[in-house]
């Protein structure tokens, strides 16, 4: 037999619903916030990733799916859904249509990590780019989407935030940094003296316990934001207070892409049961779209992990409601197929999910088969009743079965369904 790949997840029939659901509350988001879908291939250049995402990121220098295809292209399956979209606005001239340009992706996307609960080499993300708007409500409406999200699922996340300032104040920091951690750069493990000399940011972020005790007592960003970033920063936090929002400064908070300018967040949930609590995360990129070869323009968003969300809500016991989508059994006793399937087909025609007995079934199975895949109805015909026209027809919550004109079973499934 041959297995599925490790990291890697089937979404099965019986847990279809929750993806549905996940859709279902991603549709209603774009309409309500006026979001327009895009899709983006599956691979792309390795360029594209390396040139957005950096060479100080994990996903570039360990974690991307890089093949060379028989053109002897360098391509790679896509690490996360940002690059792409901002490609396809580049590529696409979406920048010369009327600003902000607001845009969603539910994306499959390839990181070659250590599988583990909630972390897998296969997941997908529920993405949103606002593009053209650098403004307090252009940030706010960003986070607003992501936790209409979540409150969808019943999940109140905390946001974690960080303000890595504009260019001056970012530059200025990463030379403080540097400054601060030179001394200690032959503790530091291998990735960090890489990181040290293109992105010390990263330094701040590094999982090795040595690194970690050395930055505890590095400068803090924020200590090094001019005027206008603390205002900036301070508006925002304020404007989250105001909206109900729990957040956390977190002066750590770096993100693992190196495209991020400016505002950065992660939603966490604090007493979260899995290893991995990012339950999404984003920021402001203002300086990726040109420097990618398109014309200035600010951008912020975020994405947000769709299968850690469903292990998220496994593990804290919430349930996403099941619709039972079937409307209606017709369970047949008879040998006249042509009016069986005629009347099936009536009824789909009609708009009914209609199921019926394909498996030659006794009567008696059928009701069962009926009840166990959750038909609301069942209708029953045999010849007696196709030769009297009266229908049998059971309502499988109530148990209530009545007999009518087979002329008036669409419109009482109508007002019953
Ligand atoms: P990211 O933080 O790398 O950001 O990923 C976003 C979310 O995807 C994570 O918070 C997590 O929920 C989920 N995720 C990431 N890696 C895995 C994995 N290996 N297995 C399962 N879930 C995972 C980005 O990808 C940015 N493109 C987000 C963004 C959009 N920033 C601005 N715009």
């Amino acid at each position: 037999m041959i297995n599925i790949q490790k990291g890697t997840k089937d979404m099965l029939p019986k847990d279809s619903y929750k993806w549905q659901r996940v859709r279902e509350v991603v549709m209603e988001l774009s309409r309500k916030y006026n979001l327009k879908e895009i899709s983006t291939p599956v691979f792309e250049s390795t360029e594209l990733f390396v040139r957005s995402d950096g060479d100080s990121s994990d996903i570039v220098n360990k974690e991307m799916y890089t093949f060379t295809d028989k053109g002897n292209r360098s391509i790679t399956l896509k690490p996360e859904g940002t690059a792409g979209v901002v490609r396809s606005f580049i590529e696409n001239g979406l920048g010369n249509e009327i600003l902000p340009v607001k845009l969603f992706y539910i994306s499959p996307c390839y990181r070659y990590e250590k599988p583990q609960a909630g972390r897998l080499r296969e997941h997908h993300q529920f993405g949103c780019e606002i593009f053209g708007a650098n403004t307090l409500a252009s940030d706010i409406e960003t986070i607003m989407i992501a936790y209409d999200f979540y409150k969808a699922f019943g999940i109140e996340p905390t946001i974690h935030i960080n303000f890595l300032g504009c260019d001056k104040c970012k530059n200025e920091y990463k030379e403080t940094l540097r400054t601060f951690v030179e001394p200690h750069l032959p503790e530091m493990c291998e990735d960090c003296h890489k990181r040290y000399n293109v992105n010390p940011l990263r330094i701040l972020d590094c999982k090795s316990p040595i690194c970690k005790d050395i930055v505890k007592s590095a400068p803090k960003m924020n200590e090094c934001l001019c005027d206008k970033c603390n205002t900036k920063f301070d508006d925002f936090k304020n404007m989250l207070t105001s909206m109900g929002i729990k957040w956390v400064h977190d002066t750590k908070l770096v993100r693992g892409l190196d495209y991020y300018t400016d505002l950065v967040f992660e939603f966490v949930d604090d007493d979260v049961t899995l290893g991995q609590n990012a339950l999404g995360g984003g920021g402001r990129y203002d300086n990726l779209v040109e420097s990618l070869g398109g014309k200035a323009t600010p951008v912020i968003g975020f994405g947000i992990g769709i299968e850690r969300i469903l292990l998220y809500l496994e593990n804290k016991g919430i349930e996403i409601p099941q619709k039972n989508t079937l409307d209606v059994y017709v369970a047949s006793n008879t040998d006249n197929e042509n009016y069986i399937i005629k009347f099936i087909s009536s009824l789909r025609k009609k708009g009914f999910g209609v199921e019926s007995n394909l498996m030659d079934r006794s009567l008696k199975s059928q009701f069962k088969y009926a009840d166990k895949i959750g038909a609301k109805f069942v209708i029953a015909i045999g010849d007696d009743e196709i030769n009297e026209n009266k229908l049998t027809i059971k309502n499988m919550s109530t148990g209530e079965q009545i007999k009518i004109w087979s002329n008036d079973i669409e419109e009482y499934l109508e007002k019953n369904v």
